[in-house]
């Protein structure tokens, strides 16, 4: 087995869980290629991602993304410490992509691959590329999980050591953007366009449901309900008439997701004595959730790191950072389960 590296790790990452076919060259969690190819536009017509279409074009999209990686990077596969591929969870057909993929260039290779679980890139992702932060990767934290499959909080207290408090009881965050989008008319995906609007918008314009907000000591999420209420808000109120009243309707229920979201993460936060929080997820890029994480993070005293924009989404870079941790500290390729529900003690986070 091999022992711990001295030196960062150089990883070729492939991501095709969803709707972009990423691949990304890391050294470490330094940043040399990331290059994603995104289908959102194919599936906008659609509503939604439609799974046997994402799979066909990461089948075309693949290999051309590859090279434009390795080009870019400037690296030879002879440089690489090992690959990396999402192996999970993710549209079945999609991910089968990217597993062949990888699978033939380790066959080809040699090198060895690393099955990643497409959370665990996300929890990395606020590190990335960031020289200074590197050295405190690890520091035990708590991690607000948010995108268009899941809504969770995590407790990170080591690499592959993460417990989940809580998740989602039935929509993810990004998917009541996207609904509530819908229901507006107003495309996919709905996060950014709901996000823009919602900066113009008053949100004391409309109540909608907070869910969940007087159980203190549950870490749970519901979002349906919200999206229900304004569905209920529109059968008796049409659809907004003008660019204000729907920035007012939209910061409305921008401002409920957020509320819960915080009010949730702070509790969690304070009772596991967390010093340190992340977003991550591509919800992580609204500006409301950063701006009122902020204020959360001045008031109570805890510091907060969020992705660079360009890593919210899914990416491989995030992928490829997993791994290069595995391999530096001597870890060999193993399929790594994530837990879904909490299961045990984390170590080195007291409860
Ligand atoms: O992490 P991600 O790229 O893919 C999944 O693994 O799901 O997240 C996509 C989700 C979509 O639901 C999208 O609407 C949401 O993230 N999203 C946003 C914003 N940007 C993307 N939601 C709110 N505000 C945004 N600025
Ligand atoms: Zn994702």
């Amino acid at each position: 087995m091999p022992g711990p590296m001295t030196r960062a790790a150089k990883i070729l990452a492939i991501e095709s869980s969803c709707d972009e076919t990423a691949c990304a060259v890391v050294e470490g969690l330094q940043v040399r290629a990331s290059i994603i190819a995104s289908q959102v536009e194919i599936h906008a017509a659609f509503g939604g991602v439609v799974p046997e279409l994402a799979s066909r074009h990461h089948l075309t999209a693949a290999v051309p993304v590859l090279r434009a990686a390795v080009e870019a990077a400037g690296v030879t596969f002879a440089e690489l410490d090992g690959l990396a591929v999402t192996e999970g969870p993710g549209l079945v057909g999609a991910l089968l992509v990217g597993v062949q993929l990888a699978q033939g260039l380790a066959l080809a290779t040699g090198l060895p691959l690393h099955g990643i679980h497409h959370m665990e890139g996300h929890l990395l992702s606020p590190f990335l590329g960031d020289a200074e932060i590197t050295a405190r990767e690890f520091v035990p934290h708590l991690a607000l999980s948010v995108s268009g499959g899941h809504s969770e909080l995590v407790l990170v207290a080591g690499l592959g050591d993460y417990r989940v408090l809580g998740c989602t009881r039935d929509d993810a965050a990004g998917e009541a953007f996207d609904k509530v989008a819908k229901l507006l008319g107003l495309g996919y995906p709905g996060g950014p366009v709901i996000d823009r609007l919602a900066a113009e918008g008053d949100s004391t314009a409309f109540r909608f449901p907070r869910a969940m907000l007087a159980d203190r000591e549950r870490f749970e999420f519901s979002f349906s309900g919200l999206k229900t209420a304004l569905s209920v808000h529109l059968d008796k109120h049409g659809q907004p008439s003008s660019r204000a009243a729907l920035a007012d309707l939209c910061a409305s229920f921008q401002a409920a997701v957020v509320e819960v979201l915080v009010a949730k993460a702070r509790l969690a936060r304070r009772k596991f004595a967390c010093k340190a929080m992340t977003i991550v997820g591509g919800v992580s890029a609204n500006r409301g959730l950063r701006e009122a994480m902020a204020a959360a993070a001045a008031a109570d005293g805890f510091e907060l790191w969020t992705p660079a924009l360009r890593y919210c989404g899914d990416n491989a870079a995030m992928i490829g950072a997993a791994a290069a941790l595995r391999v530096q500290a001597g870890r060999t390729p193993a399929v790594q389960v994530f837990a879904s529900r909490a299961i045990d003690e984390p170590r080195g986070v007291t409860a």
